[in-house]
């Protein structure tokens, strides 16, 4: 014994009084962007000290993270085939620097494994994101957001394909149940909110597909013809509100072309609005097949090319060195596009949370969707209070809509395959009996999915006692004999959308409004349950006693509407999108292009192109309506209880800001959810525009109970924005305010002076 202590003593020591272990100490001194207290920025500054050129490049260039795909011939590199995990993307880490591969997942509505790409793996089905927007309840959007991240960490995802957000321009827009509804405010917090809680399970999640991205038809070939104060107002605002509440680490940019410029090279899109006025730190990741060029794409603010084996040459591979080489693309160019990268994955915690591969909490993942789905179904019709359904009800009849089997979901990349999956939920090409040309499962891959369980089940738990009977509609004398036969009669009714291609028109189709109407005439006790994308027209509604618009449910849809249907659960969903009476009020009446591109679904490949030109502007859904003095066959906002619920007492503030209080009281005799909504109407020189939504607040309340509840307006719900000063401008002058249960309820007025300002982009 010397009595000395050596150096490697004294460090081992002062580590462990720090509580921090000597292996991370030398860690972190061999790799100082591993030390979690420093910011993203200078992280990823210090390990893109060490990286070539060469690894830099490897984070631009993504692969397709499915081997072998069968129709793209290309196969990826060796390295890259051993790790796939089977599913939409994949980008190559650099291990020698212990960065991680980003291994991507679709996610809008769950864990997405659409064709089965990962053999027998199942994951909790969230209903449709429009059911979602129709909770307009930021809390459960946040929650489905966390349950996501969390399944998809734990199958060995960290960044997900998720954060949707179109304004429906187009309700027959086959993926409008992926998005979150027409009005700018509801979509930006319900999709931000989703994004955050995403991230906040150490993962990445996009928002997409930015920008304009409002029909399937034509996709690749269109471009989205729209002014650039109307889309400020409308489409963008919807992202910047997102991107607010959310800060996802990436923009998926979109397949089609924005006022004559494909999104993933629109210079104005990436680099003046989104990385310029927004000051969007995080990275830009192109759609599948949606990247055109290299130095164009690269200079114009595209980040990283995803699945490259989609584009027509790997833009961001070879050719791009060859861009930086060649000087057509700075070298600092690639150097922030690694940095954003990296950026995104320090700021999530991907370095610190490998992904893992555990199994899944099912049963408290469940929860989430039920709760989802409880406040996300909207009771459109409810003749005479018919539901719920008294104790009294001792024969009831489920009829069609595959209501022995489950509920329907939404076709294309975010297909999920939902927990207790069986070969009877699925219906390829040629299998269903709604299969009729143009509207069930067009290509041998397309699946349509019932997701378990059965409403027959739930509804039978649920309603004990009674006897509840099956018919599948098939046979109109069979379904109309059981009706008869019953004290109500439940039909449930399906309309399938996908990914691709859009619905053309917004009929039920395969016989089910003749199926609604036989059934209505036989029994007045009639309950229509809509498993459907979007709206749908109604040409029975008169006929029949109720009408949930159930949308896509998910896995516990079935449990949902069971408990609906018998009153466990007061309906609380509100229309996150205008129902019109016919596709002749719609701005569009058909869908451009879809004269030249239906059917295939056009996939890749070289397209026509056509313009959509969104002459509505600003006025998107229920804003379009009112300028064209339409009278919907239900109003966005709108959605009725079991109780009454009145708004009053409105007290409206201006001057600098609006803010608005007010009082909703339960007025009936159950316990129920209102969501109290606040519009607004700028000054015009002849009277006032167009109201817009500008705040909601969604109150539980107690037979009789009142709450009081105080709002501020965002100003630049209130304002236009004005492309030559580059400013948003709320001018002066008295507003009008509407509070009520819809956009078409004005329950209380209040006139409000509010004064001019300008906020900055
Ligand atoms: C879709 C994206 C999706 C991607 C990867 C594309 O076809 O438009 O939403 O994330 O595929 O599956």
């Amino acid at each position: 014994m010397t009595g000395k202590i050596s150096h490697a003593r004294i460090f081992s020591l002062l580590a462990a009084a720090a509580f921090v272990p000597v292996a991370a100490l030398a860690q972190s001194a061999a790799q100082p962007w591993m030390d979690a207290s420093l910011s993203p920025d200078a992280r990823a500054d210090l390990v893109q000290a060490q990286m070539t050129e060469d690894e830099e490049l490897m984070l631009v260039d993504g692969y397709f993270a499915v081997y072998p795909t069968g129709r793209l011939l290309k196969p990826a590199p060796e390295e890259v085939r051993k790790d796939l995990p089977g599913s939409a993307g994949y980008v190559r880490g650099v291990p020698r620097l212990g960065i991680p591969a980003l291994r991507e997942s679709d996610a809008s509505l769950g864990v997405a494994n659409g064709r089965h790409m990962r053999p027998g793996d199942t994951a909790t089905a969230l209903p449709s994101t429009l059911l979602t927007a129709a909770t307009f309840n930021a809390e459960l959007a946040y929650a489905d957001g966390a349950m996501i991240g969390k399944e998809a960490h734990e199958k060995g995802f960290n960044v997900l394909l998720a954060g949707g957000i179109d304004l429906a321009r187009d309700p027959r827009n086959g993926r409008v149940f992926e998005y979150v509804g027409e009005d700018p405010l509801l979509a930006g917090v319900i999709a931000g909110e989703a994004i955050r809680g995403t991230q906040d399970q150490h993962i990445i999640s996009t928002i997409k597909h930015y920008a304009v991205n409002d029909q399937e038809t034509g996709r690749h070939a269109l471009s989205a013809n729209i002014a650039d104060a109307a889309a400020r107002e409308s489409d963008l605002l919807a992202f910047e509100i997102a991107i607010e509440h959310g800060d996802p680490g990436a923009v998926m940019c979109a397949y089609n072309r924005v006022n004559g410029v494909y999104s993933c090279e629109n210079d104005y899109l990436l680099n003046k609005v989104l990385k310029g006025d927004w000051s969007y730190k995080g990275f830009v990741l192109s759609d599948w097949g949606a990247v055109h060029s290299t130095v164009d794409s690269a200079v114009n603010g595209l980040d990283q090319e995803s699945a490259n084996e989609f584009d027509k040459q790997d833009f961001f591979g070879d050719a791009l060195k060859q861009a930086l080489a060649d000087g057509k693309v700075p070298q600092a160019r690639l150097h922030d596009m690694a940095h954003r990268i990296l950026r995104s994955m320090f700021k999530s915690g991907l370095f610190e949370h490998p992904v893992e591969h555990t199994a899944i909490n099912e049963k408290g993942d469940a929860a989430v969707a039920q709760r989802d789905a409880e406040e996300g179904i909207v009771l459109l019709k409810n003749k005479r209070n018919l539901l719920p359904l008294s104790a009294r009800t001792h024969r009831i009849a489920l009829i069609g809509g595959h209501a022995d089997l489950g509920v329907l979901s939404g076709g294309g990349s975010s297909q999920v395959v939902p927990i207790g999956n069986k070969p009877e939920h699925e219906f390829l090409l040629g299998g269903s009996v709604l299969d009729v040309p143009g509207y069930g499962p067009q290509m041998p891959a397309d699946r349509m999915i019932l997701d378990p369980p059965a409403p027959l089940t739930t509804v039978r738990a649920a309603a004990r006692g009674a006897r509840v009977v099956y018919d599948d509609g098939s046979d109109l004398a069979k379904a109309v004999k059981l009706a008869r036969a019953s004290d109500v009669a439940v039909v449930f009714v399906e309309q399938w959308m996908r990914e691709g291609a859009d619905v053309p028109d917004l009929s039920l189709h395969g016989g089910q409004d003749a199926l609604i109407e036989a059934v209505a005439a036989a029994n007045p006790h009639t309950i229509v349950v809509l498993e459907t994308g979007g709206p749908v027209l109604m040409p029975w509604l008169d006929k029949v006693g109720a009408v949930l618009e159930a949308w896509y449910p998910g896995g516990r849809g079935a449990e949902a509407l069971a408990r609906i249907l018998v009153g466990a659960v007061n309906p609380s969903g509100r229309l996150p999108i205008t129902f019109p009476q016919s596709e002749s009020q719609l701005p569009r009446p058909v869908i451009p292009g879809i004269d030249i591109h239906e059917p295939p679904i056009q996939w890749l490949g070289t397209q026509i192109p056509f313009d959509v030109n969104y002459t509505e502007g600003t006025n998107a859904g229920y804003k379009w309506f009112a300028v064209q003095k339409l009278m919907p066959l239900f109003p966005f906002g709108y959605g009725l209880s079991y109780t009454s619920f009145r708004y009053g007492g409105l007290r409206a503030t201006g001057g600098a800001t609006l803010t608005v209080s007010f009082n909703v009281r339960n007025t009936g005799k159950r316990e129920g959810k209102a969501t109290a909504q606040v519009y607004a109407a700028p000054p015009t020189a002849d009277g006032h525009g167009v109201a817009r939504l500008v705040g909601w607040s969604k109150v539980d309340l107690k037979p009789g109970e009142m709450r009081h509840v105080t709002l501020s307006a965002d100003p630049r719900l209130l304002a236009t924005f004005d492309t030559t000063a580059h400013v948003w401008q709320v001018a002066a002058g008295d507003y009008a305010v509407t509070l009520g249960g819809s956009s078409a309820d004005a329950s209380a007025t209040a006139n409000v002076h509010i004064d001019a300002s300008t906020i900055k982009p």
